[in-house]
Parts: structure tokens; C-alpha cells; sequence
């Protein structure tokens, strides 16, 4: 068993104390880094990229090359798994993510394969196991999932949407099949989360991007509900250590005491919310994570820690944050200020520990 060296991250979503509050940014090995537009290059296509092991591999590791991170995520997508449902992932340069054959009825749903998570989604298994192996307890690994409402939307859409006309017309016309179809991907999600624990995940994180786009009745029936059967059914310990969860609904602050009974560690934050009064209202129950706005980071340097400091001068003294990006960072930004952003995290956030 390797020992880590850096368990700040771990510490800070459960509530312990750390010497500097942690840092790692959403979508941290992505197209803003010339090294991955390079080796996604070689890959060929970015899903060819997360379906080799090893080049996911190289990526996972390229920002914590270049800068002082507190945490390395898997790299991967959430669609993977309706993929391995059999729904024919593909992405169109320019567009996004489609399907080629999405969800349009009860009988599609019944007809959902159920992945075997050493076979079907064996690359994403086989990627946790290098980076943990790579990584050699330098930092923590995330592993993740989607939420399965923010999975269903892309399903029933087949790709992503502006309105959510139909999976929003199956949810109110249809709400029998939408549970059953929520529920088919939440087992799926369970395996798959339990699976990327047991190759080496020490943390997770459940991508619930689209719960904000719902009423909030259908937001506890239709996408809380689930993530709360995911998070009562993970493996919680690892190699002797608690796996920390993080559940994150963008667009969702308006909730956040129903997600901090949810059974998560820790909540994370989009950039609408002052992450102080956040604190108030979920008190020690749960951790924060976030959450700067990431299109701070096209502003110059002093701009970014200003905002840094007032996000940590606003959270305050003591345990419980993990700084973030209140969503993934944008590929126009200059690396430069994302190394801007995580020293100033850990020069400014001293006096906040002691
Ligand atoms: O944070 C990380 O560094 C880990 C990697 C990661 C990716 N996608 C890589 C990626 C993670 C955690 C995700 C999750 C994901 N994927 C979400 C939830 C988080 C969020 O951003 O809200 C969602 C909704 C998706 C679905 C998805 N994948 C979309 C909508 C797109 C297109 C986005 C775009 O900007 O074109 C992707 C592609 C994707 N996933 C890229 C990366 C680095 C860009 C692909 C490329 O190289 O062209």
C-alpha cells in the first residue's frame, strides 16, 4: 500500500484540519494546456483518448506537472456509461457529445444493456489502476460519474440541449419510465463507482451539471433521490482510508441544506452562491468545494488572487474547503493564470489554518 504524501484534499472533505486549504480545478486536463492538445492530437479523437488507458494516463498527470495541485482526476467523460448502455457515443467536432441511438421509449429503456464494469467500461477501470499506479501517492485520485439525471438528459436528447424539451416531456407525461430509467442508470452508476474505488479511486465526485434545470419538487424526486441511492450504496472505506463523496448540482445552491443530508461529504458549489452564507446554512454537516468563477481566469494576475482572497476571506477561519472553479475551465484560458490562481490558493489561505 503506497502512503500518500499529500492528503490534504482528503482531509479537507471531511471536516479535518489541514496546514493550507487544497486546490484542484474542474476539467484541470483539458484543451487549455498545449501538452494535452498534443497527446489528444496522437490519440486522434478525444474518445479514442479515454478509451487508451495510457494516454488518459499522460493527460491525468500533465496539470500536475505544471502546477502545485492537491488532487488528480481520473480522466474521462460521464457518457461513458450510456455508452456501455449501448446508446453509440460519438462526438461531432463543433457540437458536442451525440448518440446514435437515443432513449425515445419505455422499450428503449427496458432494452438497456447492463455493462459489466471489467468489460464494457474495463478501460475506464484499467485508466483508474495506471494513474493510481503513476501517481504513486503524490496526490489523491478523484473518480466520478455523472449524475443519473444528468445522464438521462443526454440519453433521452441524444446530446446536449438548450430547453430539455424531451426528457423534460418524459419526466411530466411519463414519469414511470423516467424512474425507471433514472434507476437503471443509478445501479449502473453504483457499480461503476464502486468499481473505480476498488482499482484505486480514494475520492469521488458525482457531476449532477443539470440538475438546476429542474423545479424543486422534481429536483429531490427526480435527481437528489438517485444520487442519495448512489451515495448509501458506495464502498466508504479504501485501503483503510474513508472515500470521501462530493456531490455537485449545478445551478442547485438553492437546495443546499436537502444536499447536505444526502449522506455526501461534501457539496460543491457553483459561483452564483457568496460560499460564507453557504457555510452558514449547511454549518459543519458537509464540506464546501469551490468556487471562483472560472472566467475570472481571463482577467490578469492581480484580478485572480483578489478574487481568490475574497472567496477565502468569505469562507473563513477553519476546517472543510476545498478550493475550486464554480464549473470546468474554459479552453481559451492561459495556463499561466491557472498557476496564478492554485499558489495564491496556498499562499493566502495560511493565516486561515491556525
Ligand atoms: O476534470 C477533469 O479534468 C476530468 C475530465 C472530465 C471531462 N469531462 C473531460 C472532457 C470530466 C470530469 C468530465 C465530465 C463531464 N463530461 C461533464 C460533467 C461536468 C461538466 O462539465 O459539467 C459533462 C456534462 C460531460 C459531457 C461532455 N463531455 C460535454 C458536454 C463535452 C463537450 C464540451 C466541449 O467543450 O466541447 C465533453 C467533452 C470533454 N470532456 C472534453 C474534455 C477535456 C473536451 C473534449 C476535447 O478534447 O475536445
Amino acid at each position: 500500500m503506497t502512503t500518500l504524501k499529500n492528503d490534504r484534499f482528503l482531509k479537507a472533505l471531511l471536516g479535518e484540519p489541514v496546514d493550507i486549504t487544497p486546490v484542484w480545478m474542474m476539467r484541470q486536463a483539458g484543451r487549455y494546456l498545449p501538452e494535452y492538445r498534443a497527446t489528444r492530437a496522437k490519440a486522434g479523437n478525444f474518445l479514442k483518448l479515454c478509451k487508451t488507458p495510457e494516454l488518459a494516463t499522460e493527460v491525468t498527470i500533465q496539470p500536475l506537472e505544471r502546477f502545485d495541485l492537491d488532487a488528480a482526476i481520473l480522466f474521462s467523460d460521464i457518457l461513458t456509461i450510456p455508452d456501455a448502455m449501448g446508446l453509440g457515443l460519438y462526438f461531432s467536432e463543433g457540437e458536442g457529445p451525440r448518440f446514435e441511438r437515443p432513449i425515445q421509449n419505455e422499450a428503449d429503456i427496458k432494452n438497456l444493456i447492463v455493462p459489466a464494469m471489467d468489460k464494457d467500461l474495463g478501460y475506464v477501470m484499467d485508466a483508474v489502476s495506471m494513474i493510481h499506479r503513476e501517481l504513486d501517492g503524490r496526490v489523491p485520485l478523484i473518480g466520478f460519474s455523472g449524475s443519473p439525471w444528468t445522464l438521462a438528459t443526454y440519453m433521452v436528447e441524444g446530446g446536449s440541449s438548450k430547453d430539455f424539451s424531451k426528457v423534460k416531456g418524459m419526466l411530466y407525461e411519463n414519469p414511470k419510465a423516467m424512474h425507471m430509467l433514472l434507476d437503471k442508470v443509478a445501479d449502473c452508476v453504483i457499480d461503476y463507482l464502486n468499481a473505480q474505488i476498488s482499482n484505486g479511486a480514494q475520492a469521488v465526485m458525482i457531476f449532477d451539471t443539470w440538475g438546476g434545470a429542474l423545479t424543486t419538487r422534481d429536483y429531490k424526486e427526480f435527481s437528489l433521490h438517485y444520487m442519495e441511492k448512489i451515495i448509501s450504496r458506495l464502498t466508504r472505506e479504501n485501503a483503510g482510508r474513508k472515500v470521501p463523496i462530493t456531490i455537485f448540482s449545478k445551478g442547485g445552491c438553492q437546495w443546499l441544506e436537502a444536499q447536505a443530508q444526502s449522506g455526501a461529504d461534501c457539496i460543491g458549489l457553483d459561483w452564483t452562491i457568496d460560499i460564507g452564507l453557504a457555510r452558514k446554512r449547511v454549518g459543519d454537516k458537509v464540506a464546501l468545494q469551490g468556487n471562483m468563477d472560472p472566467s475570472v481566469l481571463y482577467a490578469a494576475a492581480d484580478r485572480i488572487r483578489e478574487e481568490v482572497a475574497f472567496i477565502l476571506d468569505s469562507f473563513g477561519k477553519g476546517n472543510g474547503h476545498v478550493f475550486n472553479l464554480g464549473h470546468g475551465i474554459h479552453q481559451h484560458v492561459n495556463p499561466d493564470n491557472a498557476k496564478v490562481l492554485i499558489d495564491a490558493v496556498h499562499e493566502l489561505s495560511k493565516p486561515y489554518h491556525t
